[in-house]
């Protein structure tokens, strides 16, 4: 596979409706690239997020997603409290900031914020160790055939700090997926927080040790 993101031939333009933290998200979903469709294991990150909010309390926390797509994890983040950098490649980021504002605007304490973080580029030039700590890492379905796994593990271990910890959804569907989890294991703690198998996603939590 040629090391660019490529358009698929996803070609909807559609609305689909959302109830998270009491309130109703509407989500654009639109043009020709797989960031632009929500994934199922967004949708599964963010009833964990509202389910679990005693334990995991983003209330006033720096939460970094990655590759955030259409924006329903940055934006339930957001409603939850949390000062949310959402993350993707530019040709998402479009979709991705009319989606967090249209559902974020006057609803949070915190404005979230859209911004390019194509996974190892530029890390410490734009998210320096020294000033950038962040509480939370999400990241939904970010694991799958793609040429930039290796990319995506630098990138989790520079945003990484003692005290951060990464909640991360995935979809299992080739054995790319299975050699991804064992090589973020030699790097990271980790522990499975739901398994669902109708769904062949799970949920993992990821720390330095
Ligand atoms: C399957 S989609 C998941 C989108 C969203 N998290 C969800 O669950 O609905 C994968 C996402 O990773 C992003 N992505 C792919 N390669 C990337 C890269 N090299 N750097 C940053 N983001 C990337 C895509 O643009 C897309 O938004």
């Amino acid at each position: 596979m040629a090391r660019h993101s490529r358009p698929s031939l996803i070609v909807s333009e559609a609305w689909e409706a959302y109830s998270f933290a009491g309130l109703k998200i509407r989500i654009k979903e639109s043009t020709d690239l797989y960031g632009a469709v929500l994934w199922p294991s967004a949708m599964v990150l963010c009833h964990f997020l509202e389910t679990n909010a005693d334990q995991y309390n983003l209330a006033d926390k720096n939460v970094m997603e990655l590759g955030a797509g259409t924006g329903l994890v940055t934006i339930v983040s957001s409603l939850l409290g949390a000062k949310v950098t959402s993350t993707d490649i530019p040709e998402i980021l479009g979709n991705l900031g009319y989606n967090v504002q249209r559902n974020t605007r006057d609803r949070c304490k915190y404005t979230p914020v859209v911004t390019e973080l194509s996974w190892g580029q530029q890390l410490e030039e734009r998210f320096p160790r020294s000033t950038h700590r962040y509480d939370y890492v999400l990241a939904a379905d970010v694991v799958y055939h793609h040429p930039f796994l290796q990319e995506l593990l630098d990138t989790l271990e520079h945003l990484c700090q003692p005290g951060t910890q990464v909640l991360w959804a995935m979809r299992f569907r080739m054995e790319a997926e299975n050699r991804f989890v064992e090589r973020f294991q030699k790097r990271f703690s980790m522990e499975l927080l739901y398994d669902l198998p109708s769904l062949n996603i799970k949920l993992y939590r990821g720390w330095k040790p």
